[in-house]
């Protein structure tokens, strides 16, 4: 008999299970509208034309081997990823009290900084915003805080940022707890704070004295802007805070499987930083020895050359402003049909939220029928992720939310 027969039986990741339901559709105008990955008008996955010179280049190398690389990983990659984020001018930088680590993408930076924050560092409390991408709650509870809260965020009757919930819950919050902020494209809301309530939320901090620890998982995806998109990182860090960020590079290099991420560190000052490392590199030994280096190897080679990165950020393609550009149409044209179908409620947030997704207002059951009757494949709190709508599936989709909220209209929560 199996020593295992008593294992608990565990919940599938939504997002997962969902992103396989929709493979095995055989229906011919399924839209996924779940995972945050970018595809293109047709619905495909897309490779950045810079990562394909890259890899090219990095095939082609025959001075490149397949030793392992330190539990840091590769040093240039993570100095790289650490001026992409704060600036290369920035005094932290500088100062050497500013750092990077590579990580197993955004997720391994997360829980790289969660235990050590819990274990190397003395912090007990955590706080997520309500609501966030389900994927925090469950890394810190696997990294052992027994203490995880959530302060305010989404104002599901006005749908729009729930500021003074989000104020007052910091206020409340007990010195010393580490506050998960998205630093941009609020994943799942798609709402950010402006500048003027970053100031707010800096201010409470620093009188509560509160440990920002930041995830950027969309740097360029919010605005198109990779500066833009990291200025609330860069905000705090003028403002004299100590922070960790967590970097991942899935989204705007489109390296999802490569799991290539970096861990940015910012102290008040450079003396810690040999011992912050020393256990940073004994949790990864313990963890998974050390990185893999493919994805590490990609984002270094266009961060450091000129062209390729101008290529990558503005210039030649413009890829990542083409894939942003093409979510803000997407959204402006799936708010259009809607509006004209004259489907109950408003739909002005399609627009003004930002980023990947849209968090629609749509109720379970809602969901559930666009998923069962009309193949519409999204997360029961009813995200969109923009990057499955195209000009050819927008109007199915407009029809199908149509059609979903009008037959269940009780439960339609923006009514
Ligand atoms: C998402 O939120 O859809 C992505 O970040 C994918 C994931 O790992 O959850």
């Amino acid at each position: 008999m199996s020593r295992f027969l008593n294992t608990a039986s565990a919940p599938p990741v939504e997002i997962f299970a969902l992103a396989k339901a929709y493979r095995e559709d055989a229906f011919a105008s399924k839209v996924d509208l779940g995972i945050g990955a970018y595809r293109t008008n047709e619905g495909k996955p897309w490779v950045l034309p810079v990562v394909r010179k890259a890899e090219l280049d990095i095939a082609g190398d025959e001075s490149l081997n397949h030793e392992y690389l330190g539990q840091l990983g590769f040093d240039e990659f993570a100095q790289l990823a650490t001026r992409l984020l704060l600036g290369a001018d920035n005094v932290a930088i500088k100062e050497g009290r500013a750092f990077g680590i590579q990580a197993l993408s955004g997720t391994g930076a997360l829980r790289l900084a969660a235990d050590f924050l819990l274990n190397c560092a003395g912090f007990k409390t955590v706080y997520v915003s309500d609501p966030s991408w389900p994927n925090h709650k469950l890394l810190l509870k696997h990294s052992g805080y027994a203490d995880i809260r959530s302060y305010r965020y989404w104002d599901s009757k006005n749908r729009k940022l729930d500021f003074d919930g989000m104020i007052e819950d910091l206020k409340k919050a007990p010195e010393d707890s580490v506050i998960i902020l998205h630093s941009c494209a609020h994943n799942p809301t798609g709402i950010d704070p402006t500048a003027d309530q970053w100031e707010q939320i800096a201010n409470v901090m620093e009188q509560r004295k509160l440990f920002p620890f930041f995830d950027s998982a969309y740097q360029g995806f919010a605005s198109g802007d990779l500066e833009k998109d990291s200025s609330a990182v860069r905000y705090f860090i003028s403002r004299g805070f100590e922070l960790f960020c967590a970097q991942s590079f899935a989204k705007n290099f489109g390296l999802y499987n490569e799991r290539i991420g970096n861990l940015t560190i910012v102290l008040r000052d450079a003396a810690p930083a040999v011992n912050v490392k020393a256990q940073i590199t004994l949790l990864v030994r313990g963890n998974y020895s050390n990185p893999p280096a493919h994805g590490a190897r990609i984002v270094t080679k266009v961060l450091s050359n000129n062209e390729l990165y101008a290529e990558w950020s503005v210039e030649i393609n413009e890829n990542i402003k083409t894939m942003a550009n093409r979510i803000k149409d997407m959204r402006t044209a799936l708010r259009q049909k809607l509006e004209e179908l004259g489907t109950p409620g408003t739909w002005s947030h399609i627009t003004t939220q930002i980023g990947m997704f849209s968090y629609t207002g749509l109720n379970q059951r809602q969901v559930e029928y666009l998923v069962n009757q009309h193949h519409v494949y999204l997360p029961k709190d009813g995200r969109i992720s923009l990057c499955g709508v195209n000009t050819n599936n927008v109007e199915y989709v407009a029809k199908a939310i149509h059609d979903a909220v009008t037959k269940y209209p009780d439960n339609q929560a923006n009514l």
